[in-house]
């Protein structure tokens, strides 16, 4: 039985066959692989992008799916999570995709070994199909070409479960990445750091905005958004006419992580992600469910 706790679960074989079946989706309609498979979807935290886009996938790949509500699920009555995910289990659905705010929650559960758990998202510690549609992003864009491309990680990377798995998995094939961050924003890292946006302008390809998570953070840094804003929003005049990608895994804070303007610009691709995550988590699902 395989999981998707992080990126690291595939091999790069693996990795390689999602990009080509993801690129292969997205060229053709696909057939009702996963006809006869039921996938249930459990989310303990809110989700745009994710979750619809798991349901689009497996419903186009002829999956049927149903979801809990945690919030209106036996949890409310102290049941707790390894019985709520057991009882799900008993029901045999051909896989759970878990979103939870503990970082080791979809560990814990594929530890069970009673179906595939697919991570959504767990704390600031990983989201491996966002990594994974980033990087289908990024390879479509330079066609095929991404290692030894340099991409800067902007904003609050250290809450951030996209740029820790981000990071994981473009570091692992050749990318250089940096991160450019205030000091309270910055993780650990071995990575070269910036605290200025402007100096790491001339040597990216891809800029990734992350959405600024203020709240999140006890000490008060800036003033307010706009604060934030002047230092590391994504603009026309930051961008000029350079050639670079920008991406946003969402929801993006128009005006504070990226401009109007720059939002309606061919060179920032923020819905083509949101297109291509349904692509590569058909590719995902078909893997765990059906190749694995
Ligand atoms: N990118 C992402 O995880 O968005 P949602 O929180 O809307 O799922």
């Amino acid at each position: 039985m395989q999981h998707l706790v992080d990126t690291n679960n595939f091999s790069d074989s693996q990795i390689a066959q999602l990009l080509h079946d993801a690129k292969s989706f997205k060229t053709q309609r696909p057939p009702q692989l996963l006809h006869d498979k039921l996938l249930i979807t459990l989310f303990f935290e809110a989700s745009t992008r994710t979750r619809s886009s798991f349901e689009v996938a497996a419903k186009r790949l002829g999956a049927s799916v149903v979801h809990l509500d945690p919030s209106r699920s036996s949890a409310k009555k102290g049941e707790s999570l390894e019985d709520t995910f057991a009882n799900l289990c008993a029901m045999e659905p051909d896989g759970v995709i878990i979103r939870h705010e503990k970082n080791e929650t979809p560990q814990l559960l594929a530890d069970m070994q009673t179906t595939p758990v697919i991570n959504a998202g767990a704390g600031n510690y990983a989201h491996p199909t966002q990594a994974l549609l980033d990087l289908f992003t990024m390879v479509e864009h330079f066609d095929g070409d991404v290692k030894g491309k340099t991409i800067a990680i902007v904003g609050d990377i250290v809450s951030s479960r996209v740029a820790s798995s981000g990071i994981r998995l473009m570091t692992r094939i050749g990318m250089n990445v940096l991160l450019v961050a205030p000091e309270q924003f910055m993780p650990e890292s071995d990575l070269p750091q910036y605290k200025n946006l402007e100096d790491v302008m001339d040597k990216v390809d891809v800029i990734m905005s992350l959405r600024a998570q203020l709240e999140r953070h006890e000490t008060e840094l800036f003033e307010d958004y706009d604060d934030y804003a002047k230092q590391y929003c994504i603009t026309s005049e930051r961008m000029r006419d350079r050639d670079i990608l920008v991406l946003h895994p969402g929801p993006v804070m128009r005006n504070i992580d990226i401009s109007d303007e720059m939002l309606e610009d061919p060179r920032c691709k923020v819905l083509t992600q949101v297109k291509n995550g349904v692509f590569m988590r058909m590719a995902i699902l078909k893997l765990l469910l059906l190749d694995a």
